[in-house]
């Protein structure tokens, strides 16, 4: 089926615009009914090609009635974020060039050297040439961080890891808190450590990684015939934004030549804040800190990062160029490729440099700013109130639990729990739940630039209009045993 590219971009550009603009006159979020969802999971490939008006006509009707919420000022879910407009703008032209930023010598892959600089320089991480990569998201920049400090654990034991694996090597260990987010876990598993060597760290009343007991623990497993690969630290955790005193856990790696991994990737570009969070300098002591662009920042999904103090160690970790073909004295950097494990890779720096570009360091902090002011703001008015208990607010993350009277613990429990999703399907505003302390809990995580005080209040009364429909319910009063 021939294309008219040029009328096909204006219609799909117009259908954007139009999707963008009336975002607050849809719901956040609705299910998919029944036919919609066939449509969505059950269509057969066409026989014959279809023009783009056709396709664009079926977006308009199945696609974008059902998006996940997160474009919309009501939505506090996760950590997902609404897109950057200068983001949506330019992601058509990196398909139009479509290139692989596996490496080579085209813009793609230069741009991608200024905005790793440009990143490492808004979250105080010092940048040296080739300190980094965009990845899909956090989790792969996990992997990366993780393969990483294995690679330098296992130089040091003697070894090379990529040619005899982990049979050569005494049990390697990560030290990490329970509050780390579960791509750490993931990222330790794929690296062959085990999820048994992963040792948790208690944490103190604001959900912090406990620096004496991660010092005791470090010296019992080192006394026990172990070797720590990593300690992994949290800047801004997803359950309830806290953060862990990065500059004690850089003390104890370097105390025991430990590789300081630091996940901020929701919370390291809360350094850009005007009043920035004490605990984050420490960020700059990692030896790798992960952050996602596609979070606070809002460039459209997919991106993320894995800034890297010495990027030798990754290289040697990933790099499957022969060392003898390399040149890594001449100050060549190589190949993207080189220093994960994604080998083409998609142009990701357009979206966020023109995200970066188009805010300058003025509109970054304006909007990290504005969005903690806003998580401050709700955190007070939760305080203020009897009917719920704040929990922790960091960052633009406030956690909470709703107690309304003559509800006891275990009632408490099964209402937090459930309220979330009776909150999602009225539709007005979107939050999500966690475990915090082993008990059911609210969260909220403020990303959108266009949030402001009506839609605390809506959140509020959403709460209490959800809340009290549940308590009124059946299911509530008799220990969640009818299971409606
Ligand atoms: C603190 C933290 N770390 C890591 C991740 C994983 O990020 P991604 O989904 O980009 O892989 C998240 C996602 O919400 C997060 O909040």
């Amino acid at each position: 089926m021939p294309v008219d590219l040029a009328q096909s971009l204006i219609s799909a550009a117009s259908l954007s615009t139009r999707h963008l603009d009336s975002v607050n006159e849809r719901p956040v979020w609705q299910p998919v009914p029944e036919p919609d969802r066939a449509w969505l999971t059950g269509q057969d490939l066409p026989d014959a090609g279809r023009s783009i008006d056709q396709l664009l006509a079926d977006i308009e009707r199945y696609v974008l009635p059902f998006p996940m919420g997160n474009g919309h000022p009501a939505f506090f879910g996760w950590v997902n974020s609404a897109p950057s407009a200068a983001g949506v703008a330019v992601s058509a032209l990196a398909s139009a060039l479509n290139p692989s930023c596996a490496g080579g010598d085209h813009a793609g892959a230069l741009l991608e050297r200024t905005v790793l600089r440009w990143l490492a320089d808004l979250v105080g991480f010092p940048h040296v040439p080739g300190g980094g990569l965009l990845t899909s998201g956090a989790s792969v920049a996990t992997i990366v961080a993780m393969v990483a400090a294995r690679q330098r654990a296992t130089r040091r034991l003697g070894f090379d890891v990529r040619e005899e694996g982990l049979f050569a090597s005494p049990p390697l260990v990560v030290h990490m808190s329970g509050e780390g987010h579960s791509c750490l876990r993931k990222a330790v598993e794929l690296a062959g450590i085990g999820n048994r060597q992963i040792h948790l760290i208690p944490v103190d009343e604001q959900f912090r990684m406990r620096p004496t007991d991660l010092r005791e623990t470090i010296s019992r497993d080192i006394a026990g015939g172990l070797t720590p690969m990593a300690i992994a630290g949290s800047a801004g955790t997803v359950n309830s934004g806290a953060i862990d005193d990065l500059d004690a856990l850089a003390d104890i790696a370097e105390e025991f030549g430990i590789w300081f991994h630091v996940d901020g990737a929701y919370g390291a570009l809360g350094a850009t804040a005007t009043h920035q969070h004490p605990l984050l300098a420490g960020l700059a002591r990692a030896d790798t800190v992960v952050l996602d662009p596609h979070k606070w920042l809002g460039v459209p999904v997919d991106c993320g990062c894995v800034l890297l103090k010495e990027p030798a160690i990754a290289r040697d970790a990933f790099s499957l160029v022969p060392a003898y073909l390399r040149d890594d004295d001449s100050g060549d950097l190589g190949w993207f490729s080189e220093y994960g494990p994604e080998q083409t890779r998609p142009f990701r720096a357009l979206k966020v440099w023109a995200t970066l570009a188009n805010l300058g360091r003025q509109g970054v902090t304006a909007l990290v700013d504005r969005t903690i002011a806003l998580a401050q703001e709700f955190a007070g008015r939760i305080s203020a109130r009897n009917d719920m208990t704040l929990i922790g607010q960091s960052l633009s993350i406030v956690a909470f639990r709703y107690e309304p009277e003559g509800c006891d613990a275990a009632m408490i429990d099964r209402l937090n729990a459930a309220l979330p999703v009776a909150i999602q399907r009225r539709g007005r505003t979107f939050i999500t739940g966690t475990s915090l302390a082993g008990r059911p809990a609210l969260r909220v995580c403020i990303l959108h630039p266009d949030s402001d005080e009506s839609h605390l209040d809506l959140l509020v009364s959403e709460i209490e209009a959800a809340g009290g429909a549940l308590v009124q319910d059946q299911w509530m009063q008799d220990d969640g045993k009818s299971g409606s």
